[in-house]
């Protein structure tokens, strides 16, 4: 009953949201793009020429969102997107997609070959990462599981981002956020907390965008 009660509120919300209404609009997989946009519109992410690693990216709403922006001036798409998801993904044009857990060796060796990286080679501009496990409700384990995900994506950025590079990922308020907070310092110049508007109040979910690593040398 309980359970019945909190699906309804959830419908509701979720047919009266502005942004489910302005994503079916404007062709956009999930309302999730808005929560992108905003933070590009406010950090200036992404631009034309970008290689960009799209993780947890299935339906692909970000990837649209990213391929919009790599296309100037409504042009040829000038960079590349690799998108990568657990799930399957329904192609989309300029993106090339990579089916597989982001917790397995094997598929971010795939990814790097994707990319024509040798593991610790540098070439990518920009990691997303709205990836977010399967919630169990005990949230210790949640939070343990967010986390882990979180780190792996940070081993990635580390190792293949440019010196100038920029990593978003999604994060839950809670246990762990300000220790991924931290780890985030050590290896970005500037750290910013981002919550878009299209992110629901009720949620904890929140982002964390790092910009520009530290100790690396602009020629590594
Ligand atoms: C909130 S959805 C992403 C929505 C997407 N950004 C969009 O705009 O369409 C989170 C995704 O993360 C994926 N995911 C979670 N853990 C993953 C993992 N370990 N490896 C790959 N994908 C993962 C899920 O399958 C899910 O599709």
């Amino acid at each position: 009953m309980a359970k019945n009660k909190f699906n309804q509120s959830w419908l509701h919300d979720h047919i009266n949201d502005p942004y489910v209404k302005l994503a079916q609009r404007h062709g956009y997989r999930a309302r999730a793009a808005y929560k992108l946009k905003e933070i590009d519109e406010q950090d200036h992410l992404i631009k034309p020429g970008f290689v960009v690693v799209d993780l947890g990216a299935a339906p692909g709403s970000w990837s649209q969102y990213v391929r919009e922006r790599l296309r100037a001036e409504g042009g040829e798409q000038k960079g590349r997107i690799v998108a990568l998801d657990v799930l399957p993904f329904e192609p989309i044009d300029g993106v090339t997609f990579i089916q597989g857990d982001f917790r397995e060796d094997r598929v971010v060796s795939l990814l790097e070959v994707e990319l024509g990286l040798r593991p610790g080679e540098r070439g990518v501009d920009l990691v997303l990462s709205d990836m977010a496990p399967n919630l169990s409700g005990v949230g210790a384990a949640d939070a343990a599981r967010m986390e882990h995900v979180i780190e792996l994506a940070l081993d990635f950025a580390q190792m293949h981002l440019k010196p100038s590079g920029s990593l978003l990922v999604k994060a839950f308020h809670g246990s762990g956020y300000s220790q991924i907070v931290e780890v985030f310092k050590r290896h970005f110049v500037t750290v910013l907390p981002r919550k878009p508007k299209a992110s629901r109040d009720k949620s904890a979910e929140t982002f964390i965008l790092g910009r520009t690593l530290k100790h690396v040398s602009a020629r590594e």
